[in-house]
């Protein structure tokens, strides 16, 4: 571990009157490090990403993003925070109504100091990087393929070059073949750009090839933290069931 960390939180606690989603999480993240967020559906992991960019704050309990508390910073700080994030929304939801061009360019069109010559400079730069052509950018997300819109998706959370990015079940609903070209794309750019990954998935093969830590919530707690190799060594219940299958797979897969 070199620097500070990147994400810190500390007994974090998330309620919604007598429902409890998080009890007592404790995990930090350090710079060009990838976490994978699993667990059951529900169990509060999209929750745990808006607790970690600032978007919702914990009943109890402290997150600090790039060292700044959250619950102390004021929203513009919390904004300014969040700028240096790019996020991946569930399902890679692309704006409707706009091309892929202009989704790309949102978050520089948000800023309002970036010239519409520049945009266009970034936003192809940002097409090429993830895959898809020029021409790609004039089509309505409509006419794309499943993986094309994962890119697309992609390319617009890493539009402002962000330090730290955040994945929200980025490879759900595309087939085998186009996951792993999303997650081997991932890869390429993490190790080109180093930024930081959060990301939720289910797929074992991914977060194995991705080399990333693993944070499993079950019973509103971290069943599981730490490597692949440790997570699967866990003896916990709920770690084994989560596991069972795929595990046998991925060690199929290494002795290949
Ligand atoms: N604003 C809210 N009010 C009440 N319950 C909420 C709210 N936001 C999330 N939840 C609940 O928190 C739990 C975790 O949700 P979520 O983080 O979306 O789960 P996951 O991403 O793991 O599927 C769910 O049971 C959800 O209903
Ligand atoms: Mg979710």
């Amino acid at each position: 571990m070199n620097g500070a960390a990147v994400i810190d939180m500390e007994g974090v606690w998330t309620c919604f009157g007598d429902k409890v989603v998080h009890r007592d999480i404790t995990l930090s993240l350090h710079k060009g490090e990838i976490l994978s967020l699993m667990g059951s559906s529900g169990c509060g992991k999209t929750l745990l990403m808006r607790e970690m960019i600032g978007l919702q704050a914990p009943t109890r309990g402290r997150v600090e993003l790039f060292g700044e508390s959250l619950r102390e910073a004021s929203e513009a700080q919390r904004q300014q925070l969040r700028n240096r994030c790019g996020v991946l929304f569930q399902s890679g939801a692309l704006f409707s109504a706009l091309t892929v061009f202009d989704n790309i360019a949102f978050p520089l069109r948000e800023l309002r100091f970036v010239d519409e010559d520049m945009i266009g400079q970034l936003v192809r730069l940002k097409l090429a990087m993830v895959g898809l052509r020029a021409e790609d950018g004039l089509l309505m997300p409509a006419e794309l393929s499943g993986g094309m819109v994962r890119r697309a998706a992609l390319a617009r959370a890493l539009i402002m070059e962000p330090e730290l990015v955040f994945l929200d079940e980025p490879t759900s609903g595309l087939d085998p073949v186009l996951s792993e070209e999303f997650v081997n794309l991932l890869s390429e750019l993490h190790q080109e750009l180093g930024f930081t990954v959060v990301m939720v998935t289910h797929d074992l093969n991914t977060l194995s090839e991705l080399g990333s830590r693993v944070a499993l919530i079950a019973d509103q707690q971290l069943a599981a933290w730490g490597d692949i190799a440790q997570v699967l060594e866990s003896d916990h219940p709920f770690v084994r069931r989560f596991f069972h299958g795929q595990r046998a797979s991925l060690i199929f897969k290494e002795t290949a």
